[in-house]
Formats: C-alpha cells, structure tokens, sequence
C-alpha cells in the first residue's frame, strides 16, 4: 500500500498566518500539522509516502521530513501548482502508486482514537473499491457526505449537500484499489473547476464497491479550518498530552512501536531535539525497557 499526503491549497482562510507559511506546517499545541496526517498513514502500516504540496512550499516540508530513513519510511515529494482539487492527487502521483493500492489523507486533517491503528489495519488490507471513514457531525453541509445501507456499503455521497442525508460526513483519510488512477483520469472538473474527491467516490459508490467505517464517539476528528477551529484543536491535544503524559501523533514514538526503527535509532532521534519537551519525551520512550508494540491511537 502506497501513501499520498495532500498538503497544498492556498490557506486562505487562515490568512495572514498562512501568507508566508503553509497551513499544513503551523503548530497544532507542540508539533506541525502534518505530524497528524503522517502518523496516521505509519498506524496504518504504510511506509511509502508522497507529499504533494505547493511549488512555494516543498523546500520547507523537504527539510522538516528529509527522505524519512531516520524514521524508516519512504518519503518522496511532489508539487501541484494549482489546487485543482483534491482527485489531482492521483494524477499527480500515478508514478509513485504504480501497481499498487493506495491511501490518501488530507494534510490538514487530525484524527485521534484509542485502537485506531488497529481499525485501519484491519479495515484496509483487501480493499473492494474504496474503503472511507465517517464520522457524525453538527454541520454536515460543510463536507461529504454518506449514506448507508446498515452493512456499511455506501448508497450515496454528495459533497456539501444543503439538505444532508446523513449526518455522516466523508473524512480526509481514503483507501483505495489501483483503479483510482484510472477513475480519476476519467472524471470531469466540477462547476467551481476542481478535480472534486466526492466524483472519484461516487463511481465506487455507483459499483456497490465503497465502504464506510464508522469513527463513533471515542473518537476525535479535528477541524483546523479556521484560527478558533485551530486553536481548539491545538487545546484538545494540550489538554489529553499532558493529562495522560503521552504525546499524540509523536512520529519517532510511531515508527518506533510500529516497529520500523530500534530503540536505539529513536533514542538518537530524540536526543537531537533533547532542548524541548518533545525530545526529553522521545529519549524516555526510547529508555522504556519493553515499550508496547503498538501506539494506542495518534
Ligand atoms: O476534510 C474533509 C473534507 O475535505 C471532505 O468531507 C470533503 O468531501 C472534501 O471535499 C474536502 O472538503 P474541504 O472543503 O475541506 O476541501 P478543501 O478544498 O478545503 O481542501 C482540503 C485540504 O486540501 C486543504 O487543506 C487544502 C488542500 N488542498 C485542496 C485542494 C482543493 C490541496 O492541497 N489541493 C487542492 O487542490
């Protein structure tokens, strides 16, 4: 399985924070956004992963992440010029896909749940057609939306409905079978010209091939849409860090109960940043004499 993070777009909403700095990169509570996003893709034991991000961008995400060994992932790195929709992924990073399955999540997306590496390890290693995660919101007119038959089999989507079907909104983490390359070469731009995600889903959908998992109430789904949606986030993730004295979405902490790197390897890792808070917590996890093997959750 190959990994796609989506991290462009203009950040508009969040101007003049994201004048000079992508949105993805800003501090949520201790780390950059993308943390969220990448930890996800490593809980779902995927190790292969394309950054696609702005032309102006991509030299700050590069020296953030590097080429990912430290972490034993393969990290690679890619521009969409124009943030033509969210489709353009595939389109973009057919040549990284090549033969293979392929998730996608959204760079501004952060989701936090007890056993959720589990949940997406065992709801994505043989994929229909597309396996997408709901989630209940207030305010579904704002997203995708889903609605299904009961057994999880998606029966409908539509991207911002004004009268929602559900209140099931369509979350910013995909997994899909090859053919999305194909689907996405074959949809039309929608009337605001975006390569839109909803038209890619809904050809699985029509197949009777697109699932949805349910991320219930011990989860968390976090918007980071606006600075006051920022800032909660940001107060959610102080508030369980230093309540339970864990860090969430902690990447050498990720790779190292994911097993792609040695205590050892992490140890050094941490001690590289051994100035803040983060660090001192890699080197106590590292020092941990048998630290469990998965991460409850990021
Ligand atoms: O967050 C989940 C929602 O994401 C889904 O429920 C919707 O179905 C999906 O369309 C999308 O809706 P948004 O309104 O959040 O999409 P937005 O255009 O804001 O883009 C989401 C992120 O992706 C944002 O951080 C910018 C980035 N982006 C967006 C576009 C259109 C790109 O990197 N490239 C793009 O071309």
């Amino acid at each position: 399985m190959k990994g796609i993070i989506l991290a462009g777009g203009s950040g508009s909403r969040l101007h003049p924070a994201t004048v000079t700095v992508s949105k993805q990169l800003l501090p949520v509570y201790d780390k950059p956004m993308i943390y969220y996003p990448l930890s996800v893709l490593m809980l779902a034991n995927i190790r292969d992963i394309l950054i696609i991000t702005t032309p102006r961008d991509l030299h700050q995400f590069r020296s953030l992440l590097g080429d990912g060994a430290t972490l034993g992932l393969n990290l690679d790195y890619n521009v969409q010029p124009e943030p033509h929709g969210l489709a353009e992924a595939f389109l973009i990073g057919a040549g990284h896909i090549a033969n293979d399955p392929v998730a996608l999540i959204l760079g501004d997306n952060i989701f936090h749940g007890y056993g959720f590496s589990d949940l997406l390890q065992a709801n994505t290693t043989d994929i229909e057609g597309c396996v997408l995660f709901g989630y209940p919101v207030h305010d579904p007119w704002r997203y995708g939306v889903g609605e299904t038959d009961g057994s999880g089999r998606l029966t409908s989507i539509e991207e911002k409905p004004t009268q929602p079907r559900s209140n099931r909104a369509i979350t910013g983490l995909y997994f899909y079978r090859n053919d999305v390359v194909d689907i996405a070469k074959n949809i039309r731009p929608s009337a605001r010209g975006e390569l839109e995600i909803t038209d890619v889903n809904r050809v699985y959908v029509e197949r009777g091939t697109a699932r949805l998992v349910e991320l219930g109430r011990g989860f968390a789904w976090l918007d980071t849409g606006t600075p006051d949606a920022l800032l909660q986030a940001s107060q959610y993730l102080q508030t369980l860090e230093q309540r339970q004295g864990v860090r969430i979405a902690c990447l050498e902490e990720v790779a190292l109960r994911m097993g792609f790197i040695d205590a050892d390897t992490c140890y050094s890792l941490g001690r590289a940043q051994a100035h803040s808070p983060y660090g001192q917590y890699i080197m106590d996890v590292a020092s941990e004499v048998d630290p469990s093997p998965i991460h409850p959750g990021t």
